[in-house]
């Protein structure tokens, strides 16, 4: 199967942190991969603009380097790779100064599309948004993406909207949240909404639970300072896990487009409701062979959660009572992630008690390897009469669709494209992004007015204790941890 790769006008792409992390992880790699797939097209502008006082030799230089480290060996031509870097310019500029921005004018072109993203902390948002005004550097109908965390709750993130609605409309604003751009995630609404298999059977009637796991098992190490001021819930819950529930559990939107998709979502966390203290779990790994959490952060004494689980109820007719069960954390025993909705047992045996009885499962697998596999119930082959056992139908969609199936594009190279293209159907709208804040607010203010302890959890381990429980007490159990 060869994948369509439909090439976008040329553009001005300005990447304000241009010599962070993230650019260098993930942008500055995701535009070349893109670039070496033939959609970015010769003539466009990728342009670099950071505090560093140097040249645009030097910070060539610097993404050089990205790609080689973070672009696959296969793609590391080096022809290839100059052309790339000829399109790259860098400009010293100073977010909070004046430094730089006449300059940084003096580079956009009119007529072709402009793209500005702050790949900067949220603190310095207002003050790029005011001067790429006042240094007249954008123009009218240009584009600005923003990275999460948008905001700490729901004043910080109402304020940062508003920062923002002085001089941006929200048709130009994109909320990057990667998960969105995850080829399997898109591939929920695919599977949702363009088989008349699944969405007859989505809802309470046929629907047992569900469960969306988000497991790593990688550590806070490196990133404490932040870590330690979010947590789990601020980190992957608000944002992540909320919009993979949001897309598991949304009504059909009338057509696939930004607001349409993005009214749906709204509605779901408009419908949750409120957590008791009794339907959710933290824990905070300790040590292990490895340095625990507290070790990983300042603080000695931090009570941050590295994990989290919850039940949740969505409080409509679709999903009356039935349990959304969420985790995430950090130090798990396996990288994996997947949705996963556990379907009812039919209504009336026909077989003996002793035939067993198993119910369909479906689960969309986000990574590692993506792909969808659903369990049927058969007859166990041979003699021994009508025992029932499940099977797999296991789609893995490079097994599928061919190898290049398993080169899909990374989250962020999908959606710097998509603002490119100017379809803001899988980022965040601001009314969105607060609903997700209401919601969460109360929850950590409890823990903080109680001065809550998360539980231990050994690294490696599925998590606390308490989490399986949380299950348990229903009479279910949560799927395996798998790499
Ligand atoms: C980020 C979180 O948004 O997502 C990190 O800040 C987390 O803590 C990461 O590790 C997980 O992303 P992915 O794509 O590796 O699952």
């Amino acid at each position: 199967m060869v994948s369509r790769v439909i090439p976008v006008d040329p553009f001005d792409l300005v990447i304000f942190g241009g010599t962070g992390d993230l650019a260098r992880r993930k942008i500055l790699p995701g535009l070349y991969r893109r670039y070496w797939a033939g959609q970015v097209p010769d003539g466009v502008r990728i342009i670099g603009a950071a505090r560093t006082e140097q040249d645009s030799d030097a910070w060539r230089v610097f993404v050089r380097a990205a790609i080689i480290e973070f672009v696959a060996e296969a793609k590391h031509d080096p022809d290839v790779i100059d052309a790339f870097l000829k399109q790259l310019h860098y400009i010293p500029v100073d977010a909070r100064g004046d430094g730089g921005w006449k300059d940084l004018a003096g580079m956009m072109r009119e007529g072709v599309t402009q793209a500005f993203y702050f790949s900067v902390g949220p603190g310095l948002f207002g003050d790029l948004a005011e001067r790429l005004h006042r240094f007249k550097v954008a123009c009218e109908d240009c584009r600005i993406v923003v990275e999460k965390p948008f905001g700490r709750d729901l004043a910080s993130a109402k304020t940062l909207n508003a920062t923002l609605a002085q001089h941006f409309d929200e048709q130009q604003i994109y909320r990057i949240d990667h998960y969105l751009g995850k080829e399997t995630v898109q591939n929920l609404m695919a599977v949702r909404f363009a088989n008349v298999l699944f969405e007859p059977l989505w809802n309470a009637q046929y629907v047992d639970h569900v469960q969306i796991t988000v497991a790593e098992e990688v550590g806070v190490g490196g990133r404490g300072g932040y870590y330690d001021k979010s947590g789990a819930m601020r980190d992957m819950v608000q944002n992540h896990l909320m919009q993979l529930l949001c897309l598991t559990a949304m009504e059909p939107p009338s057509r696939f487009e930004p607001d349409a998709v993005r009214d749906e979502k709204l509605k779901v966390i408009r419908a949750l409701e409120p957590l008791p203290p009794e339907d959710i779990v933290r824990g905070q790994y300790s040590a292990g062979d490895e340095p625990s959490y507290l070790e990983d952060v300042e603080d000695p004494d931090s009570r941050t959660e590295s994990f989290i689980a919850m039940k949740l109820h969505v409080a409509n007719w679709r999903w009356n009572r039935t349990p959304f069960y969420l985790r995430t954390g950090k130090r798990l025993n396996a990288r994996n992630s997947e949705i996963v909705v556990h379907f009812k047992q039919p209504p009336h045996s026909i077989f003996d008690a002793d035939a067993g009885s198993k119910a369909n499962v479906l689960s969309i697998r986000l990574q590692p390897d993506e792909g969808m596999d659903l369990r049927v119930t058969i007859k166990e082959p041979g003699p021994g009469g009508m025992r029932l056992v499940d099977v797999p139908l296991d789609m893995s969609f490079a097994e599928a669709l061919g190898p290049e199936a398993a080169d899909v594009p990374d989250a962020y190279e999908r959606l710097i494209m998509d603002v490119i293209r100017g379809n803001q159907t899988l980022f965040m709208r601001g009314d969105e992004v607060e609903a997700a804040w209401a919601w969460t607010d109360p929850i950590i203010d409890a823990w903080t007015e109680r001065g809550d302890r998360p539980l231990p959890y050994a690294p490696g381990s599925a998590g606390p204790e308490d989490a399986l429980i949380l299950l348990h007490k229903d009479g279910r159990r949560w799927r395996e941890i798998t790499p």
